[in-house]
């Protein structure tokens, strides 16, 4: 069965079977099957690289459903199945006039996948407006709650990376957003002067994912038209003194500081200052517009993405003795 179309990188690899998963009951009914074969989860398939024909059993996890929780004067709480489309979810909310999500338009990936990484763009992430999520277990096939702080966000990172990994599948989360008196964040990067040149003083929630979406599709490659996974690489958070040895060799290195206190530099902008920025190998490349994107022109395949990200990790090395690690999963 080829994932060609079920992965944003557009990678042509087989997986021995696959199996389509609508609701709690197929997934039980699935996981309670003798395969023989290990499984993989997939969701939206956007923050992957195959790199070879799997041998396992896809469950692909398209369960739907939007349900209102609770509706008190201020805030809304929703439930959303794992399988419904991210951005679809942002602009259901938009046009209930929900906010909270609008900072996190046009993130590719599916509901159920959110999670995982704890996505996150233009100083919003997942965990600002998550309650928690309804998972069931791989080995056991019982379904059960977990709240927010079981979760264990962090930046780009949750449990489920971690002690959960390859153990349970996620098939609902539940957010709260606000319905009116919304919090509008507009301090990350260009929200704020793309907001002030359209001359919007006060800015409503669709008017920040607009704002969004322009930044975005400006800067980062629509996977529909070439295949992509987001940024491949975390942001790396330094140590004070070793970021402080790096400033004094490049005085304009934009950085952040992260909430470990420690430094976080923009691994697209190391990589950048490497000459990488619009490099291609074959088909396999880092994008002209944000190096921090690896990209697929079209014929690559998961070995050659692989070999440029080993590319860009050495030569980041060499220059600025700094390790970066892959955001995405490599399989
Ligand atoms: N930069 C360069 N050259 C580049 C790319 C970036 O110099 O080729 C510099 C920029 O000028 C800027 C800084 O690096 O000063 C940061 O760039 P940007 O605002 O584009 O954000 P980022 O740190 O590269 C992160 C997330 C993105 C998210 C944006 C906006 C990670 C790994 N990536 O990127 O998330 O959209 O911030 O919040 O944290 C994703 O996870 O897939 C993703 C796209």
């Amino acid at each position: 069965y080829s994932l060609k179309k079920l992965n944003t990188f557009g990678i042509d690899v087989r997986a021995s079977f696959y199996v389509r998963i609508d609701s709690i009951a197929d997934l039980q009914k699935a996981l309670e099957k003798d395969w023989e074969l290990p499984l993989m989860i997939l969701g939206g398939g956007s923050n992957m690289l195959l790199t070879h024909n799997l041998e396992r059993v896809v469950l692909h996890i398209c369960i739907k459903g939007i349900e209102q929780l609770k509706l008190a004067e201020d805030k809304v709480q929703l439930r959303v199945a794992a399988g419904e489309n991210w951005h679809e979810l942002v602009l259901y909310c938009l046009e209930k006039g929900y906010g909270g999500l609008e900072n996190l338009s046009l993130i590719p990936g599916n509901v159920g996948t959110a999670p995982i990484q704890n996505i996150g763009a233009y100083g919003v992430e997942l965990r600002d407006v998550f309650l928690g999520c309804q998972v069931v277990s791989i080995k056991e096939g019982s379904s059960e709650y977990m709240d927010k702080a079981a979760c264990q966000f962090g930046y780009r990172d949750s449990v489920f990376k971690r002690e959960l990994k390859g153990k349970v599948i996620i098939t609902s989360i539940d957010i709260e957003l606000t319905t009116r008196d919304h919090f509008i964040k507009t301090t990350y990067g260009d929200i704020a002067s793309r907001l002030k040149e359209a001359g919007i003083e006060k800015p409503s929630i669709s008017d920040v994912s607009e704002a969004v979406i322009a930044i975005r599709q400006a800067k980062l490659p629509d996977p529909a038209q070439i295949g992509n996974s987001g940024s491949f690489f975390k942001n790396p958070e330094l140590p004070r003194d070793q970021f402080d040895r790096l400033q004094q060799r490049f005085p304009d290195i934009p950085h952040y500081p992260a909430p470990s206190g420690r430094i976080k530099v923009p691994a697209g902008w190391l990589i950048d200052q490497c000459g990488l920025k619009g490099f291609r190998r074959g088909d396999a490349g880092v994008h002209q517009k944000q190096a921090l994107v690896l990209v697929n022109y079209g014929e690559a395949n998961g070995k050659e993405i692989l070999n440029l990200a080993k590319h860009v990790q050495e030569e980041v090395m060499i220059r600025f003795g700094i390790q970066l690690t892959p955001e995405v999963n490599i399989l």
